[in-house]
Parts: structure tokens; C-alpha cells; sequence
């Protein structure tokens, strides 16, 4: 069985990873600032003897390079996961990615693990005009202070694999739903629907297309990818075969919720700046591996207000952000 070390486990993406690593009998060291974690999220987790939680901050290097020792292959999720904000502190996006990636790629240089799997996101792609957008659409013009760290951490993480033999996995997501799921357009619908469930405010005129895909068949996308694909640089789109609109959400979302809200429209195709209208990665190549994602988008929307009505806490501890 292989050590891993997690960076990011008490997010909501990295804790349900730690799980499926758990469960299948790996070690796992994980690491985390708790910035955005949950502690009850490795509720589960704590309870094993093959994980070992590190309460570290990635611009920690020497912390970090001691963490890291004695690991076989680091999944590397933490991050400032939200695209939205990123103009209101440039510098985030910067230290807590690309810099934070960068620390990673060192600590595991200085202890000779050369094997990383990496969170990135179809935000890289800016607003491809290729749709669906293919892993080797156009070299992207960046839209957002987010998009352009992980591309920049990409950057890194390949320089690294040529200059350093390491060996990358490069996973460019679109919105991921799903149990845990503590940020993104559920999470600030739902919020607004329980302060006032007769209007609801949204960003945009409601007609974005966009792409999203359930936590599991993510996590079983990358393990499959890990396992199966052995270039020096493996990247691949992560998404469902589909999409829909913001407006198609927001009915699946008030129907299992019981409302009938007004919608306020703040107007433009966009709902902030870095917002991209049209976002449909091409999955074809993940699919080759054998991989298909096995809930729709509706399935993922709606098993995600149900987490989150299972789960109000998270609006106690994520929901001033
Ligand atoms: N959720 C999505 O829809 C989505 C889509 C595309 C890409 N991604 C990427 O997937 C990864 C996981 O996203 P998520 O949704 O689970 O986000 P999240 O915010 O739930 O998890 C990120 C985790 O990283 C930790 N962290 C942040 N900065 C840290 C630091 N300096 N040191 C140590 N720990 C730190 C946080 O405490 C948190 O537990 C991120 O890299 C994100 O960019 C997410």
C-alpha cells in the first residue's frame, strides 16, 4: 500500500479523498491550515490508525518538508478554492497557489518524492472559444486572478516533472457538487433562501451554462487516471457530458427546498468579473480510460441541498465568506 500525503484533506474535495484512501487501505498523511476545513469533515478519518493529520500551513516550507517525509505520492487540493472574490486581495490567488504549489514541489524535491497529483480547474481555459473546451484547446487568455495561479502552478508542476523527473497527474475540474460541499452557487442560493425564501437575488441574467460534476465520480476519475495513465505530464478535463444553465439549477434547488422564490436578475451574461458564461470541458480522453461519471447534474444539484439541509452547520462556520 502506498503513503500518501493530502494537502487540503479538510476541504471539501480532499476529505472525501481521504476517505476513499483510507478505505482502500492506504496510508494517509493529511495536511491542512483549517483556512476553509472542517474538522468534522475528518470525523470519519481520525478515527483510523492509517491517518496521521498535520495542522500546517503550506507557506510552511520547513514544516512542510518535514510533514511530507516519508510519502510515496502527494495529492496536492489545498487552495484558495473561490474564483469569485479574487480582485477584492490579488495577492491570495498568488501566495495560497501558485506560491503554496510551489512549497509543495520543493518540500517534495528536498525528500525525493517526485510523484504529484494536482487540483486544477477549467477556469485555465478562460472563455475557450472551443466548446467543448479539449485539454489541448488554445493556449487560454486568463480571466481570472484564480485561473491564472493554477495555470501557473500547471506551469510549475510541469517544469518540475522535466527539470526534476517528477511525474504529474493535472486534473482541471469544473464545479464539483456533493456531500461537503461548503462553497460555490448551491451554498449562496441556499443561504439566501433561508434568510428570505420569497425572492432570491442572482448574479448574471441566469442563462451561464455551466458544467459541474458529482464528488464521487470525481474522486473515482482520479484514482482511475492515477493508476492507469503513465505519461511524464498526464492532464486531464474532469466534467460531466453536459450542461446546464443557472436558471435550470435554481428550479431543481427551490423545488427540493419547497419555494417559489421571486428572481431578482442583477443582468449581464456575466455574475462578476472572471465569471465565464460558458463553461463545457471536452471529457473524451478521461473516457477512454474506462471512466463515466455516474450521476447528472441534476442528480448532483439535488443530493447537494440535501447534504446541505442535512447539514446547516456549515453555515455557521463558511457562511460569512
Ligand atoms: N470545488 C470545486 O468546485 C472545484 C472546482 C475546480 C477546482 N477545485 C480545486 O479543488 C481543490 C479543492 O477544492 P475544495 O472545493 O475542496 O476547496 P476547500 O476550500 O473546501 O478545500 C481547500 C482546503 O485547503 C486548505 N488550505 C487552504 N490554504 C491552505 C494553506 N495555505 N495551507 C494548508 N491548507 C490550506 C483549506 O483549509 C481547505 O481545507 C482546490 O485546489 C480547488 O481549487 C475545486
Amino acid at each position: 500500500m502506498t503513503i500518501f500525503a493530502v494537502t487540503g484533506c479538510a476541504g471539501f474535495i480532499g476529505s472525501n479523498l481521504i476517505d476513499r484512501l483510507l478505505k482502500n487501505g492506504h496510508d494517509v498523511i493529511g495536511i491542512d491550515n483549517f483556512s476553509t476545513g472542517q474538522n468534522r469533515f475528518l470525523e470519519e478519518a481520525s478515527l483510523r490508525c492509517n491517518f496521521r493529520l498535520v495542522n500546517l500551513d503550506l507557506l510552511d516550507l520547513d514544516g512542510l518538508k518535514l510533514s511530507i517525509k516519508g510519502c510515496e505520492f502527494v495529492f496536492h487540493l489545498s487552495a484558495n478554492a473561490d474564483v469569485r472574490f479574487g480582485t477584492d486581495h490579488p495577492r491570495k490567488d498568488l501566495e495560497q497557489n501558485t506560491i503554496a504549489t510551489y512549497n509543495v514541489l520543493e518540500a517534495m524535491r528536498s525528500n525525493g518524492i517526485k510523484k504529484i497529483a494536482f487540483s486544477s480547474t477549467g477556469s485555465v481555459y478562460g472563455e475557450s472559444p472551443v466548446i467543448p473546451t479539449p485539454e489541448d484547446g488554445p493556449f487560454p487568455i486568463q480571466t481570472s486572478l484564480y485561473g491564472a495561479s493554477k495555470a501557473a502552478c500547471e506551469g510549475l508542476i510541469s517544469a518540475y516533472c522535466e527539470g526534476f523527473g517528477f511525474q504529474s497527474w493535472i486534473f482541471r475540474f469544473v464545479s464539483i457538487l456533493g456531500e461537503r460541499y461548503t462553497h460555490g452557487h448551491i451554498f449562496d442560493f441556499y443561504q439566501k433562501l433561508k434568510k428570505d425564501p420569497s425572492c432570491l437575488a442572482v448574479l448574471g441574467n441566469g442563462k451561464q451554462r455551466k458544467s459541474y460534476l458529482y464528488v464521487q465520480d470525481c474522486i473515482d476519475a482520479i484514482m482511475l487516471a492515477v493508476e492507469k495513465a503513465d505519461e511524464k505530464v498526464n492532464i486531464f478535463n474532469l466534467g460531466v457530458d453536459g450542461y446546464v444553465e443557472v436558471n435550470d439549477s435554481i428550479g431543481w434547488i427551490c423545488q427540493e427546498l419547497g419555494v417559489s422564490p421571486r428572481l431578482d436578475y442583477s443582468g449581464g451574461d456575466r455574475g462578476w468579473i472572471g465569471d465565464n458564461p460558458f463553461i463545457f470541458l471536452d471529457t473524451k480522453k478521461i473516457q477512454a480510460l474506462g471512466w463515466r461519471p455516474k450521476f447528472d447534474i441534476e442528480q448532483g444539484v439535488i443530493r447537494t441541498v440535501q447534504y446541505l439541509k442535512n447539514n446547516e452547520w456549515v453555515f455557521d462556520t463558511r457562511g460569512g465568506q
